[in-house]
């Protein structure tokens, strides 16, 4: 590691170059060129004449974003104009960590760093640090505001940056709204955004706020007509509101626009602070923005000591049946009580799910077949009037209903090995939570919970506040180092899209933060095409609770003849692996996977946590194929999913060890089967292979297929031929 402090426009060793351009006008400019450790990626960082800052990007000599404009406006001044250079450092970094769960075993953290540190040159004379690091998949870059006695405590009206594009890309986009993403993601050209046009499709969405028609949110997904893959996003969103982008559409400049609060302002900060990174990252591959360590490589390490008690866990859950309205979260049907006292004195519905009785059928499931733990959902009281109302008191995350006994299903949990999986709906009313969650993270240990799912369905309470803005993004960080401080870990629904905090906070599992398989249980559904678009848009922040697993496709038999799972069954197996999360859910009924033991069996496999993942075949918006290793074990788990078109998946086996033989046991489409028209219809067979071997798996339209290899035994090997 290098480190060093210089003036300006000397000549800065190997790392940085730093020279005069004159543009057209012979007007002079202070520029410093970084490039990555490959220098494949070089960012060149200018001063111009007025002292304001504009940077641009070139990937392999060619350019991917063009000189663009960095500051920042606070409600008491300009920080983007009449800057001097007072110093510049440089650092090369080049180390390795080892994830507590991951996609890979060990990460490596490579980077090159420039930090201009500027000084505005009027009386206040502000300070203002900009650093950025380039990798070798892209750069990423943020604003440090240096303690100093004229910006203590300072109001962000806007965020200046701008990231001016090439061209008119092809993007995969979600609508910039401040408090929702659960949208079926739209392809198209930049140009043709329109974020208050999205069609009914998308479903019940419970709140929905588009201010602007021409903001999209990130992780933001885009191709140039040249086929360069180009992603970008934030990292470590911390004490800050998310970052939508504007686009320019006559230009291609989009702009950062954070989410407001009630009164349109960004952000209250005290100095010093750093704000979260933005991402920028950029390859000719498809295969490698999905490999990319950049955005986790950006975040702090763990802040927990020890973490032996974090553990990647599947489950099933009392949930997926109130889904399909086969039974409900309330323990009294339509009807509404007042209060505990009222409800003690209401008859049950009969139709209740999270009853004693129907809990230990599915901890019996759970234990049967190998699974972590039970979500139980509609557990609590508060569900008579839970959504819509914008009420202030609806849960106190303590409060069973008469029929569901907590002590019981504790000991009846523990005496199986399963654990119950606590769930806190806040129906929005964060103010009620934060009063609260000392209290059931509490309640939790008491009754031997050791995770939790949270869930912030409606809008915000404190009223004006949004999802995606800094209050809120202060509650999500807090939930994950309350819960980490009492030893729970959490998945978090319906907040904002993940920035890579995993790194940081470990028990945060999981988030959905997209719209998840529940969709097509009572909307017209994720299209064909929305599992294989989802890992390069809100997976690049995170794992995501997707929920997959659905066995029983249409859901006429639920009464829901308009709504059914837009996959086929082999596609919903292919999940478990394209879509990386330490937390898995089966999400189906146990009824379903009786009826498909054999199928159902890649499930009960599946690892969770993995040493190594490949990433074979990806193309965002028609096919995905991944290939794992399991952590610690020698077998290895292959996901390949496609859109609505059919796709051959061409799978060489070389990452194999060449000294084993192994053998696969292939799920996949039945040759007749299709997503809407056949969706059920699946094959498993068994081969032998080794390193040498190259599957060739069909796909059926909107279908995908698992494939789980183990190494082979001499008793094993018996009967099975080699693969062909
Ligand atoms: C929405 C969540 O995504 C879903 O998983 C949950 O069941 C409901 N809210 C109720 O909390
Ligand atoms: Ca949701």
């Amino acid at each position: 590691m290098t480190s060093f402090t210089s003036k300006p426009i000397a000549l800065f060793g190997s790392l940085i170059i730093s020279c005069f351009l004159f543009n057209a006008n012979f007007v002079a400019a202070q520029t410093y060129q970084i490039n990555s450790p490959s220098k494949e990626v070089s960012v060149r960082v200018s001063l111009t004449q007025e002292g304001t800052l504009q940077y641009r990007l070139q990937y392999k000599g060619k350019s991917v974003i063009q000189s663009s404009s960095l500051g920042m406006q606070l409600a008491d001044g300009d920080l983007s104009r009449g800057f001097q250079v007072v110093a510049v450092d440089s650092t090369k970094v080049n180390e390795t960590w080892q994830p507590v769960w991951g996609e890979v075993k060990e990460i490596k953290n490579q980077y090159h760093q420039l930090i201009v540190h500027l000084k505005q040159q009027d009386d206040k004379g502000r300070l203002l640090d900009l650093v950025f690091r380039v990798f070798d998949d892209g750069l990423g870059f943020r604003y440090s505001f240096p303690f100093q006695n004229n910006l203590k405590n300072f109001i962000v009206v806007n965020e200046l940056t701008q990231f001016s594009l090439t061209g008119n890309h092809k993007a995969f986009w979600l609508p910039g709204d401040f408090d929702s993403n659960e949208y079926r993601p739209t392809t198209s050209l930049l140009s043709e955004v329109d974020a208050k046009k999205i069609s009914d499709d998308n479903g019940e969405i419970a709140v929905r706020m588009v201010k602007d028609a021409s903001s999209v949110q990130t992780p933001l997904m885009m191709k140039t007509t040249e086929g360069l893959y180009i992603n970008l996003h934030e990292a470590a969103l911390v004490n800050y509101p998310a970052m939508q982008l504007h686009i320019d559409k006559s230009n291609f400049k989009l702009s950062s626009s954070l989410v407001p609060d009630a009164f349109g302002n960004k952000a209250y900060l005290q100095s010093p602070f750093s704000t979260p990174w933005r991402t920028i990252l950029v390859s000719d591959k498809a295969t490698d923005i999905l490999a990319s360590k950049t955005i986790l490589n950006l975040n702090e390490p763990t802040k927990i000591q020890n973490t032996s008690w974090i553990k990647p866990t599947k489950m099933i859950g009392v949930w997926w049946e109130m889904h399909l309205s086969k039974s409900t979260w309330d323990y009294a049907g339509t009807q509404s009580a007042a209060n505990a006292a009222e409800l003690e004195k209401m008859k049950p519905s009969g139709r209740h799910g999270a009853t004693t009785a129907n809990t230990k059928r599915y901890i019996d499931f759970a234990a049967q077949h190998g699974f972590d733990g039970v979500l139980v959902e509609g557990w609590n009281t508060g569900w008579e009037d839970w959504f819509g109302n914008w009420k202030e008191e609806v849960f106190d995350f303590v409060t069973p209903y008469p029929d569901y006994d907590v002590q019981e299903l504790h000991r009846y949990a523990a005496s199986k090995g399963v654990k119950i999986i606590m769930h806190h709906e806040t129906s929005g009313s964060v103010t009620n939570y934060e009063r609260r969650m000392d209290k059931a993270y509490a309640f939790m240990k008491q009754n031997g919970y050791d995770a939790v799912k949270t869930g912030y369905v409606g809008k915000i309470i404190p009223r004006g506040e949004y999802h995606d803005g800094q209050w809120m993004i202060n509650h999500y960080n807090r939930v994950a180092e309350r819960t980490a401080d009492n030893e729970i870990m959490v998945d978090m629904h319906e907040s904002v899209r993940p920035t890579g905090m995993q790194r940081t906070y470990p028990n945060w599992l999981a988030c959905e933060a997209a719209r998840g398989n529940e969709f097509n249980a009572w909307s017209k559904g994720n299209l064909p095409e929305h599992e294989t678009i989802l890992p390069f848009t809100r997976l690049m922040g995170g794992p995501m609770d997707y929920t997959p697993g659905i066995f029983q496709i249409k859901l006429d038999e639920y009464g829901k003849k308009d709504y059914f799972v837009h996959t086929t069954l082999a596609k919903q197996l292919a999940l478990y692996v394209t879509m990386f999360s330490p937390l898995q859910m089966a999400a189906d009924l146990p009824e379903n996977y009786e009826k498909h033991l054999d199928a159902f069996q890649f499930i009960k496999d599946v690892a969770l946590d993995w040493d190594d993942s490949k990433i074979v075949e990806a193309e965002p918006g028609d096919f995905i194929t991944i290939a794992r290793k399991a952590k610690g074990k020698s077998d290895w788990f292959i996901g390949s999913i496609t859109d609505e078109n059919k796709h051959v998946s061409i799978i060489p086996l070389n990452f194999l060890d060449p000294k084993q033989k192994y053998i696969a046991t292939i799920y996949k489409d039945a040759p007749d089967a299709h997503w809407d028209k056949n969706p059920m219809a699946y094959a498993i067979d068994k081969w032998i292979v080794d390193n040498k071997t190259t599957l060739k798996i069909a796909l059926a339209e909107g279908g995908g297929c698992a494939v789980r290899i183990t190494p082979a035994t001499a008793e094993s090997l018996k009967g099975l031929k080699g693969y062909k």
